[in-house]
């Protein structure tokens, strides 16, 4: 076995980021220095690719190179929509009808019958809402917030809010204010701090419905009271429960029962409609046709494909039937067996019971030698690291979907036991010859305030 060097197991991708020298290209050279040692040692987990569809089981490949295969819990496909024989045979349908592209901005010639039929689909699910599509969910929330805010207006935001919703409202204006996490208080208290001194612009207050490195959510109800208290509109994106959650499909706003009281509602297909793709929901016409105008990913990106458009449409309409149900069941179920079965093994489960069930395993050097063992294993899980959450609290978040079995559940703790016993013994021989700790660091409260890589 090679000697892991130190720097192998310490450093973050935030170290890499503010350097400050005239070499706007070279600058890259010491963090792909850092990277390559990682990756040669095994350690860089990112930037896998599949070569079979994105099921329970799967075929992988390491940026590396190195093929391998095994229990699946890495793609985000919660109701197991992307290979539904359904929605294949509506994307070749598309293609037959309408090609492979739109072939232009949804402000000039970009829509399609097909992303038409979304949109009026989208509103009819959404309680009658004016919707607006986009090609990513990341175009969504950042078009949103750069869409309505202007640069004398204010965003109030939780620290834990994705990087396309802190973009967003970066390039909107210079009064963005980060609130500790799901803290009310610190709402209340930032939206009074702002009134105190501006009656006459706007806020925004921007959370998420299921936050996706905690798998934790907001109190809706509690957050819209502060809102209309101050006179400040409230943004909830919900790309990671809409369609798998509650009984509807409408994710923690339909359990909250809070469709009708949130301003502007963010949402993304590829979590669980089987594509690329994200819309905005308002709740006026007029609203939604400013956005098409002033929301520059809408104006100035090309639009969904017909093909895009058809999968999502086929998708909803299975999210709302019979099987969209029995799906979001089988899903909660593998999600409760999941969450129990690691809990019996001593693990920490982090967070509600979600499709994302997030796992702590502590400090960097750990969670890297944990995931390069978790391939030998033939487990496949994505590894979240400092600065996607605080450092010195790295954890796998293991992503169910409904087509999980029992035994796939099963496969997926004993593997990631092996893999965390293995990643000890050799963490222990590792501090053992060099005589030296490495860094658990410190916890601390707070991530990424520079948003430079929140969520996925
Ligand atoms: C909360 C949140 N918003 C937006 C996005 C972006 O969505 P998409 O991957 O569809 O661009 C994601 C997923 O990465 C997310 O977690």
């Amino acid at each position: 076995m090679k000697a892991i060097p130190k720097a192998a197991l310490s450093g973050s991708l935030k170290d890499y980021r503010a350097q400050k020298n005239s070499g706007l290209m070279s600058r890259a050279d010491s963090f792909f220095d850092w990277q390559e040692l990682r990756r040669q040692h095994g350690l860089w987990p990112y930037a896998r690719s599949t070569s079979s569809a994105p099921k329970p089981r799967s075929e992988i490949m390491t940026d590396a190179g190195e093929a391998g295969s095994g229990v699946n819990f890495a793609s985000q496909d919660y109701l197991s929509l992307s290979s539904h024989p359904r929605i294949k045979a509506a994307a070749t349908e598309a293609i037959e009808k309408y090609g492979v592209h739109s072939a232009g901005s949804a402000a000039l010639l970009g829509n399609t019958a097909n992303s038409l039929r979304l949109s009026a689909a989208l509103s009819d699910f959404l309680g009658g809402r004016e919707v607006v599509l986009y090609p990513t969910g990341w175009a969504a929330g950042y078009g949103a917030i750069q869409g309505f805010v202007r640069s004398d207006d204010h965003v109030v935001m939780d620290i834990l809010a994705h990087s396309c919703l802190q973009a967003g409202a970066t390039a909107a204006t210079q009064n963005v204010y980060y609130v500790r996490h799901l803290d009310l208080d610190a709402v209340a208290r930032r939206l009074a701090n702002i009134r105190a001194t501006d009656a006459k612009n706007g806020i925004l207050v921007v959370t998420e419905s299921l936050f996706s490195m905690h798998s934790d959510a907001p109190d809706l109800r509690a957050l819209r009271n502060v809102c209309d208290a101050y006179g400040a509109s409230l943004l909830v994106d919900c790309a990671h429960d809409f369609g798998c959650m509650g009984e509807g499909g409408l994710g923690r706003i339909g359990e909250q029962e809070m469709l009708g009281d949130i301003d502007i509602v963010i949402g993304s297909f590829s979590k669980t409609f089987a594509s690329n793709g994200g819309f905005v929901a308002v709740k006026t016409r007029a609203a939604a046709e400013y956005l098409k105008y002033y929301s520059a990913p809408h104006t100035f990106s090309n639009a969904l494909s017909p093909v895009q458009a058809a999968t999502v449409l086929e998708a909803l309409s299975i999210i709302r039937s019979d099987e969209g149900l029995m799906l979001r069941h089988k899903l909660r179920d593998n999600v409760n067996h999941l969450r129990e079965a690691m809990a019996r093994s001593g693990r920490e489960v982090l967070g509600e019971p979600s499709p994302i069930v997030p796992v702590r395993v502590g400090g960097e050097a750990l969670g890297r030698l944990a995931s390069k063992h978790l391939s030998i294993f033939a487990g496949i899980a994505n590894l979240v690291e400092f600065p996607a959450v605080p450092l010195g609290q790295s954890r796998f978040r293991f992503q169910v979907m409904a087509a999980h079995t029992a035994e796939d559940v099963e496969a997926m703790v004993a593997a990631f036991n092996g893999a965390m016993e293995s990643a000890l013994a050799e963490l222990k021989q590792l501090e053992g010859g060099l005589g030296a700790q490495y860094p658990a660091a410190p916890e601390i409260e707070q991530a990424q305030l520079d948003g430079t890589w929140s969520g996925t």
